[in-house]
Parts: C-alpha cells; sequence; structure tokens
C-alpha cells in the first residue's frame, strides 16, 4: 500500500514522533511505501509533496514543530476542493492518508472518510481539548514550559510585590491553564469555560497581598469577563473561521492596577508553548499514536482516530472525537479553587 501523510493546525510538539512511527511500522512490519504532503491539506489539495522514507525519520524523535510543514487550509472552503484531493491522491498512487491534526483537520478527515477518501487520523493538539481521548501529545510539553514559567515568575513577583499576570494558551478550553496554574501554584486561574468576574479576582489579588505573598494569575488566551467580549489580537479570521486570540493578561493586568492599586504586569507565553523539544511523555504518547494509526490502516478501518484511554490506544470514530470539544468541567475547575487568593 502506498500511505500518505500530513500535518495540519497549529503545530505541536511530537509531531515528528507520530510520522517516525508511522513510517517505520509501516515500512518493516507493513511493507508500506509512504508519500509526505506538505503543509496540512495544502499538500494534497496542490499535489504538493516530498519524499517520505525511514531516511527522512532519522533523528527527528526529539524535533519540535513538523517535518512536512503545517497549515490551516481548509480544503471545503476552496471550490472542487474535495475532487482536487481526490483526482491527487489518485495521481500520487496514494491509497490511504494518515492525517495528524486538530479539531479543524480531522474535521475535514471526517467529512472527506464520509466521501470515501481512505483515511486514519491521530489527535494533536497543545490545547487537550479534542474529546475521545485523555489527553493529546503536546499538552504535556505546553504544560511544562508554562509551568517553568510561573515558577520563575513567582521569585520576581516576590521580589518587586506586583501581581504577574501569565497569558497561556486556550482558545476554547483551559486546559493548559488549569493544569500550569495547579502545578505553578497560581494563586488565580482564569479558562474560558468560565467567565470570570474582576471584582471577584481582585478581592482575590488584595487577599494575597495581605498574606505578604504576591499573586501569579494565569488566564488562557480565550477566557472573557463577565461583562466584556473576548480579546481579539487581530479581527481576520483563518479559514476555519477562527479569530486571532491575545491580549486577555494585558487587559487584566491593567485592570487589576486601576482597581487595586497595586502595579501589575502580564506576560504573554505564545508559541514558546508550541515551540521545541516534546516531553518524554509526548515522544511516547505521540510514538504510540502514531504505531497504532498505522496498524489502522493495514486494517483497512478507515474513519478512525487512535485515542489514549488510561494506559491504551485505541480506536474510535473520528466522528466522536470531532463533535464536541472537551471542556474543563466545574468539578475540575474547583480543585483549583482551593486555593485561590
Ligand atoms: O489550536 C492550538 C492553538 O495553540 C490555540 O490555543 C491558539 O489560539 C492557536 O493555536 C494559535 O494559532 P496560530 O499560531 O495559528 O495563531
Amino acid at each position: 500500500m502506498r500511505v500518505g501523510v500530513l500535518t495540519g493546525g497549529g503545530d505541536c510538539p511530537g509531531l515528528n514522533a507520530v510520522i517516525r512511527a508511522v513510517v517505520r511500522k509501516g515500512v518493516a512490519a507493513h511493507g508500506f511505501e509512504f508519500v509526505g504532503y506538505r503543509d496540512g491539506w495544502k499538500g494534497p489539495l496542490e499535489g504538493y509533496t516530498m519524499p517520505l522514507g525511514v531516511e527522512q525519520c532519522r533523528g527527528i524523535l526529539p524535533r519540535g514543530g513538523t517535518i512536512l510543514g503545517s497549515s490551516r487550509t481548509n480544503p471545503f472552503g476552496i471550490e472542487n476542493g474535495v475532487e482536487r484531493i481526490k483526482d491527487n491522491l489518485a495521481a500520487d498512487g496514494v491509497d490511504a492518508l494518515v492525517a495528524i491534526g486538530g479539531e479543524d483537520t480531522l474535521g475535514v478527515a471526517t467529512k472527506l472518510a464520509d466521501l470515501g477518501v481512505n483515511v486514519v487520523g491521530v489527535p494533536k493538539t497543545i490545547d487537550n481539548d479534542l474529546s475521545g481521548t485523555d489527553f493529546t501529545f503536546g499538552f504535556d510539553t505546553a504544560v511544562n514550559i508554562a509551568t517553568e514559567a510561573i515558577d520563575r515568575l513567582h521569585t520576581t513577583a516576590e521580589s518587586h510585590h506586583r501581581v504577574l499576570v501569565v497569558e497561556v494558551m486556550g482558545r476554547h478550553a483551559g486546559w493548559i491553564a488549569l493544569h500550569s496554574g495547579i502545578a505553578g501554584g497560581a494563586n488565580i486561574v482564569l479558562i474560558p469555560e468560565v467567565p470570570f468576574d474582576i471584582a471577584e479576582v481582585c478581592a482575590q489579588v488584595e487577599s494575597r497581598f495581605r498574606s505578604q505573598y504576591s499573586p501569579i494569575v494565569v488566564v488562557s488566551e480565550g477566557a472573557t469577563p463577565q461583562d466584556g467580549d473576548m480579546a481579539l489580537q487581530a479581527g481576520d479570521t483563518d479559514a476555519f473561521g477562527h479569530v486571532r486570540l491575545g491580549g486577555i493578561g494585558d487587559q487584566l493586568a491593567k485592570a487589576i492596577e486601576e482597581r487595586t492599586g497595586k502595579e501589575a504586569r502580564s506576560v504573554v507565553l505564545g508559541h514558546i508553548q508550541r515551540g521545541g523539544t516534546p516531553t518524554a511523555f509526548d515522544r511516547w504518547l505521540a510514538t504510540r499514536l502514531g504505531l497504532h494509526a498505522i496498524d489502522a490502516v493495514a486494517e483497512q478501518d478507515w474513519g478512525v482516530m487512535t485515542a489514549l484511554r488510561g494506559t491504551k490506544v485505541v480506536r474510535v470514530p473520528l466522528a466522536e472525537a470531532t463533535g464536541e470539544l472537551k471542556l474543563v468541567s466545574a468539578e475540575e475547575y474547583a480543585e483549583a479553587q482551593v486555593f485561590f487568593g
């Protein structure tokens, strides 16, 4: 069999580990050949390929980013997009696709599978908001980077008796904020699932100062005040209709300063959370998800995604994974709230 591989959406530590596992097992155990599609769905849409074999996968396990490149191309927003993909797959002699991506990339994979394209998905996102899997790879790396930043911010905040607001990624879900906030001992964690009350945040800031410590506030980029709009960095939307977020940390620091009179600064971790080498956990998870994905291809089990359930890797229908986002529950948020203020 000849198998195409692509990586779509925002990059994520561990993508190369998946590619390596897919190719190594595909060649060794199943005798497959591979084609690398460049830049997400743009690759099969435009017939944009690169050679992909064991040779190209040497040394990539610890490397961040993706050797295949990525984009947020949406073939369903392009005229004859699906036909062009089908034609290019046929022209390249590709029998099946392994699509590695998040809600958007796998959403496209779900629709293509319904239209008869042989696709298997692998879940990826630092946001950890895909249903069907306990964790997505890349999340652990992002949480570790954010936790290290929070640890460092504690000492400088204490020295200057300041509030430090840390803005982390998380468009719809507050998983990065929640996990890094708990791990880093944050005093307030604000997530998209629960609109925050600025008066309550300020009361918690003041209570923290009364205990002679300086508050660290962790805020997801998608968090919103109860009486305001989401902080938008740019009004433009991408091919999947998402606006570019960013700026809530700065807004929050200004509001805290105005209301409490305490100096407040903000730090945006941004793409630092997505770049660089994956943690050991993410390499392990990405590798296993890739190994199981190529087995699904070998068994011609189309329209599924590999997923972590407990310690087992299982297959779930792509539609189940992309139907609804996995959000932080009220119970999980309450665990972090014990430490607020
Ligand atoms: O989807 C993951 C994510 O990291 C979001 O948390 C964030 O809003 C988005 O990607 C940013 O993407 P880009 O790098 O394309 O602006």
